[in-house]
């Protein structure tokens, strides 16, 4: 897949999760396979001013790209000034946010609320193209509700202002992320535009990412929740489309080896004190692939220190099973 001038090697892509696709995360979602990833959501306003905690969100390190930086704004000239230095970071593509859900976000008319002003994205659209060289996409959802369904006008318009390909997150801005996608959404915007259509929402298992790109035709799948605890999912996946064998499910070891590996670039990124802070949360998804969830999600919470997290996860992971399959992923993130 070619999105503008920049090549992706193949349509299995980690989708931006705020709080999740931190740099070292995203870095080993691209070890463990993905094609392309992107950053979390970032204010434009605070990009264009260059806010120091909105830079240290877009930091970008070479082994990852190609990689994504995204922003949020209404403001089509605020959002041109954001992008300058989204680019000016390294990042390979810059992705506007017109999907967000968040209630601060809606109040302010950014984000997800936009998806009912086509005219409105396609401004910011234009203007932004105008303001870098790197290509622009966006990621948008079905519509703002399940009965406005603008997707399709959105990225026709969107095409028309020199966007390079579109995300579609197959839910409403109202469903947030309740309840199941509607895929057909993205088969319907594949019809409407000839620049690469991804898509995203409800792949939890690699065999997903096949019926996805059968069933909606898309150029290319963007992962979210399901590859938490999981970067697995990518290599499985891979396999899979490429009509090869099926790959088994780590073992406990290999989980957490990767765990730990993971915990260490969070340290470097993040700091002793916020690091910390994240350990159960991180943790928890690696540990929901295996038995005595609860044993684990207790003894954490008792954690104070990284030398007490390397032993408990020595400890837990060498006395438990895989469960079956995907059995670990929550619904609700
Ligand atoms: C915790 C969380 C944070 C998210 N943050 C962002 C974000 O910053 N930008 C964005 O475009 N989408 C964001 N998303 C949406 C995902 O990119 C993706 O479209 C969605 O999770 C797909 O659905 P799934 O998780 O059911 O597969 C987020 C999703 C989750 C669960």
């Amino acid at each position: 897949m070619r999105i503008g001038s920049v090549s992706v090697a193949h349509p299995i892509t980690l989708a931006p999760m705020e709080e999740h696709t931190n740099p070292p995360f995203r870095l080993l979602m691209k070890q463990h396979g993905a094609s392309l990833v992107c950053g979390e959501r970032i204010d434009a306003c605070d990009v264009a001013k260059r806010d120091r905690r909105a830079m240290r969100l877009l930091s970008t390190a070479p082994g990852e790209r190609p990689a994504v930086g995204q922003i949020s704004g209404r403001d089509p000239h605020e959002m041109a000034e954001a992008a300058k230095v989204v680019e000016s970071q390294g990042f390979s593509i810059v992705d506007l946010n017109f999907e967000c859900p968040i209630r601060r976000l809606i109040g302010r008319g950014e984000g997800g609320a936009l998806m009912s002003d086509p005219a409105a994205i396609a401004r910011i659209v234009e203007a932004v193209v105008k303001a870098v060289s790197i290509p622009v996409t966006l990621k948008i959802r079905s519509g703002p509700d399940g009965e406005h369904e603008t997707a399709p006008e959105v990225a026709r318009l969107a095409e028309r202002s020199g966007a390079a390909a579109v995300d579609v997150h197959a839910r409403s801005v109202a469903q947030s992320y309740v309840g199941g996608p509607d895929w057909s959404v993205i088969a319907r915007v594949k019809q409407a535009v000839s620049v690469p259509v991804l898509g995203s929402g409800g792949i939890r298992e690699a065999a997903d990412v096949v019926r996805f790109l059968k069933e909606t035709g898309a150029d290319g799948v963007a992962i979210g929740r399901g590859c938490l605890g999981n970067p697995w999912i990518f290599q499985q996946a891979r396999s899979l489309v490429l009509g090869g064998a099926t790959i088994a499910p780590p073992s406990a070891a290999e989980r957490a080896r990767v765990l730990l590996h993971l915990v260490e670039g969070e340290f470097d990124y993040y700091g002793n004190h916020l690091a910390l802070k994240r350990l159960p949360r991180t943790s928890c998804y690696f540990a929901k692939f295996l038995s005595d969830f609860a044993g684990f999600r207790s003894s954490i919470q008792k954690v104070r220190n990284i030398q007490d997290f390397r032993r408990l996860v020595r400890e837990h992971f060498a006395s438990v099973v895989p469960l079956t399959a995907a059995s670990g992923v929550s619904e609700t993130d």
